[in-house]
């Protein structure tokens, strides 16, 4: 992937760009600026990282890419269907099983069968096939997460806004999710696109490139590996031994 791709106009020819966003400001009601003209362009299918400091403005963000805010100022165009995917699973499932909370995210005017493939194809996909009776409470936090995934797949969403998705997850967990995302989006048929706000700077190490969002504002694109190296040596030193103190 050439670096600066995701926003430098990399789109192929006679396509339209998978996500754009313009100008995008969002002020709230007690005066603070979340997001003041932020720009955001993705060319298409692949993983997309963007990490920044708490407050900078990455939930806000993805919310208003969701459609779940309106921006003060500013517009999104989309070209794909949009799904959330939050840090913490618990928040997004609903119903007592796996094939329950699928179902939520089915089109409606699915036949039986056809619902039943669906779920299927999507718990198979990220790796929890047949688990469609299995009550949630029995699933580890990897699993519900990779179940939250499913629902987006369920559901026909193509462009995948993960908030954090493995900052509640074991290192094991951690590395599952990020390799069923990035097999997702390279996938050779019908790839996804990922936008995903990471805190790990490990996991910079895996996108197609990366960008750092501070003040409300997103930086250019980079490697992400190149990107990871900026941010730790701005990091301060860690503090010396106590020997020879
Ligand atoms: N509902 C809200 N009302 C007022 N301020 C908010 C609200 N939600 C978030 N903020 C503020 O907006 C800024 C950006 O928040 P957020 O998008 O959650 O940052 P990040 O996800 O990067 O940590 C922060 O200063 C936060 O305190
Ligand atoms: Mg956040």
């Amino acid at each position: 992937m050439a670096l600066g791709s995701p926003s430098g106009g990399a789109s192929p020819p006679g396509s339209s760009p998978a996500l754009v966003a313009e100008g995008l400001c969002l002020t709230w009601a007690n005066g603070s600026q979340a997001l003041n003209h932020c720009d955001l362009r993705l060319p298409g299918s692949g993983l997309w990282m963007l990490v920044g400091g708490n407050g900078s403005g990455k939930s806000t963000l993805l919310r208003l890419l969701a459609g779940l805010l309106e921006p003060s100022s500013g517009r999104v165009r989309l070209t794909l269907k949009p799904a959330l995917v939050f840090q913490n699973p618990d928040h997004q499932l609903l119903l007592p099983s796996c094939g329950t909370d699928l179902q939520l995210g089915l089109a409606q005017d699915l036949a039986p069968e056809q619902r039943q493939g669906r779920l299927a194809a999507a718990l198979a996909q990220v790796g929890l096939g047949g688990f469609e009776g299995r009550p949630i409470h029995t699933l580890s936090g990897g699993q519900k997460q990779r179940l939250a995934i499913a629902g987006a797949l369920a559901g026909d969403a193509s462009l995948l806004l993960l908030d954090e998705p493995t900052a509640l997850l074991d290192p094991e967990s951690q590395g599952e999710v990020l390799q069923l995302i990035d097999r997702l989006c390279h996938r050779p048929d019908r790839p996804l696109t990922a936008l995903w706000i990471t805190h790990r700077l490990e996991e910079l190490d895996h996108c197609d490139a990366a960008a750092e969002m501070e003040r409300g504002l997103i930086g250019p694109w980079q490697q992400g590996p190149a990107l990871r190296r900026t941010i730790e040596n701005r990091l301060p030193p860690l503090p010396a031994g106590r020997a020879g103190g």
